[in-house]
């Protein structure tokens, strides 16, 4: 089994560092996978003037999974769009077809503080946000800035979603419930949107055959609303691409950290790309300072869903609570008072208690 590792910019190589070390400790107990890195994002606009060079997606295609850090930094945020870091991602997203996104959002009983919303109002969270990744206005065309008739300049985007799209992530979805509390909440914009009324009616559709798990709809002002206001109303939250990034950010933030919490981006063959749900976050890059866990958490959902070892991403899980629940904390979930470790000790924490 083999593992692209693209770490990426920012902090993204300080935190896929800790990953694979999590990896290595797990290939001493006879656990082989083989990796190789990769540059993308800013990394590979320097490599070789392209945001996803071509030999990064050929590793990628010769491998069973990918191991992402994070893209993106003030350096490349004036370069042309074909060029700028996120278009590395958004690129491998839509060539590898991964268009199931699993945002899950757990609050950990030792991180409830950190979160800013009430104890109890978030104890116990433990929701899955699934964003369709690969359509919607973030992909539709036509797409541009154009003078009107008026002789205006005007900008425009298109939303759009097939039938094909829909019914597929709407599976993903009930599928997901059903190893879960089998409770599916479409959001939409269907009050406005001729896109989300189509989607809210093949979600209906699909859902006929899945009578065993409980489907509402909720559009998406509401569902921003409720997710602050009573979270655990929610079991799997299904989306479009647009709504779905909003969303699993406002999500990320009831568990008390974005520096927590992984995603899987899947496509029909299981073939997938894992990253944390943070961004390169080049204000503290390079300083130790980064939470390595959503990343390290990351790699046990690659485990999980891409390459079938289940034993070994349920030991990483119970080697990050067990980190938690010894008190280690970097400095994004830090408790008044407490001390905080750096990103390499945190990491030297987890191998500690794999
Ligand atoms: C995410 C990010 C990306 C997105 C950006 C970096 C293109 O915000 O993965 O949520 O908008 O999908
Ligand atoms: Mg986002």
């Amino acid at each position: 089994m083999k593992i692209a590792v693209l770490a990426g910019d920012g902090i993204g190589p300080e935190i896929t560092a800790q990953a694979l070390r999590v990896l290595q400790a797990l290939g001493s107990d006879g656990l082989r996978i083989e990796t190789e890195a990769a540059p993308v994002g800013g990394a590979g606009y320097d490599a070789s003037g392209d945001p996803l060079p071509e030999a990064t997606l050929k590793l990628c295609e010769q491998s069973d999974a990918i191991l992402f850090g994070a893209v993106g930094g003030p350096r490349y945020d004036t370069l042309p769009r074909p060029q700028r870091p996120e278009q590395g991602l958004l690129r491998l997203r839509k060539h590898f077809d991964l268009f199931a996104n699993l945002r899950p959002a757990i609050v950990y009983p030792e991180l409830a503080h950190a979160s800013s919303l009430k104890n109890e109002v978030v104890a116990g969270l433990d929701l899955l946000i699934l964003r369709e990744l690969t359509s919607d206005i973030y992909f539709g065309q036509p797409r541009g800035v154009r003078v009107n008739e008026q002789g205006e300049r005007e900008g425009f985007d298109t939303m759009r979603y097939t039938e094909g799209e829909i019914r597929r992530i709407a599976h993903s979805a009930f599928q997901a419930a059903r190893k879960r509390s089998r409770k599916v909440c479409s959001v939409d914009k269907a009050n406005v949107l001729e896109t989300t009324q189509f989607w809210r009616d093949v979600v209906t559709e699909v859902h006929k055959e899945y009578a065993d798990v409980e489907l509402t709809h909720m559009y998406v002002d509401n569902a921003a609303m409720q997710l602050v206001r009573n979270p655990r109303q929610f079991d799997v939250i299904v989306t479009g691409n647009m709504f779905g990034d909003i969303l699993s950010d406002e999500a990320s933030m009831l568990t008390g950290s974005i520096g927590m919490l992984p995603s899987a981006s899947l496509n029909a063959r299981n073939f997938g790309m894992y990253e944390p749900i943070h961004g390169s976050a080049p204000d503290i890059a390079g300083k130790n300072l980064a939470n390595p866990l959503a990343t390290i958490l990351s790699l046990a959902m690659l485990l999980r869903y891409s390459l079938d070892q289940e034993a070994a991403a349920a030991r990483i899980e119970a080697a990050v609570r067990k980190v938690l629940a010894q008190g280690f904390r970097t400095a994004d979930i830090a408790e008044p008072g407490k001390q905080t470790v750096g990103t390499v000790a945190m990491g030297d924490a987890v191998l500690a208690a794999l």
